[in-house]
């Protein structure tokens, strides 16, 4: 029986899923995104990604989930916190243009140490031990 859902937790460094999202988007399975954050919190340190939160003057975590509604992702939120819930469900609220889509969804890990030490504290601290097999 075909699965409705599937629920995976997203990596950046796999193109945020980019292959079993186009197989579930190939055969009309929604696909769920967790760990948008805490799997990613390398590849959200990347320039690329804050010229994206600079535009658009959003939390990091806004741009994540508008980015995984924009590409077709139900994107989960692991937040205890209602502000942050409250900001999480404005992601609703906003759009990035195509051109930021894609950089986004590109993004790579970073691997200069800190290249926004001034920003840092707004990157949520990774709260799973990353020891998935896709781990690098
Ligand atoms: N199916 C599965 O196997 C599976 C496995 C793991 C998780 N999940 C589900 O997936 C969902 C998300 O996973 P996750 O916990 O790894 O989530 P996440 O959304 O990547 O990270 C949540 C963490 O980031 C922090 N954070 C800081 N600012 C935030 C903001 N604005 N919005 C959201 N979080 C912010 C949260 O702290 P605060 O609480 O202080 O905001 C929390 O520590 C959860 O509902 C979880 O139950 C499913």
């Amino acid at each position: 029986m075909k699965p409705s859902f599937v629920q995976n937790r997203c990596f950046a460094r796999n193109g945020w899923d980019f292959h079993v999202r186009k197989f579930c988007r190939d055969h009309d399975i929604a696909y769920q995104g967790f760990s948008l954050l805490t799997a990613n919190v390398q590849e959200l340190r990347h320039p690329n990604f804050w010229a994206v939160v600079d535009r658009v003057e959003k939390t990091p975590a806004q741009v994540v989930f508008r980015f995984a509604l924009q590409v077709g992702m139900i994107p989960l939120t692991g937040t205890s916190n209602p502000e942050h819930m409250q900001q999480d469900l404005e992601a609703l609220d906003f759009e990035l243009t195509e051109d930021e889509v894609l950089a986004i969804e590109v993004t790579r890990r970073e691997k200069r140490t800190m290249l926004f030490p001034e920003k840092a504290s707004r990157i949520p601290a990774t709260s799973y031990p990353r020891n998935n097999a896709n781990t690098a």
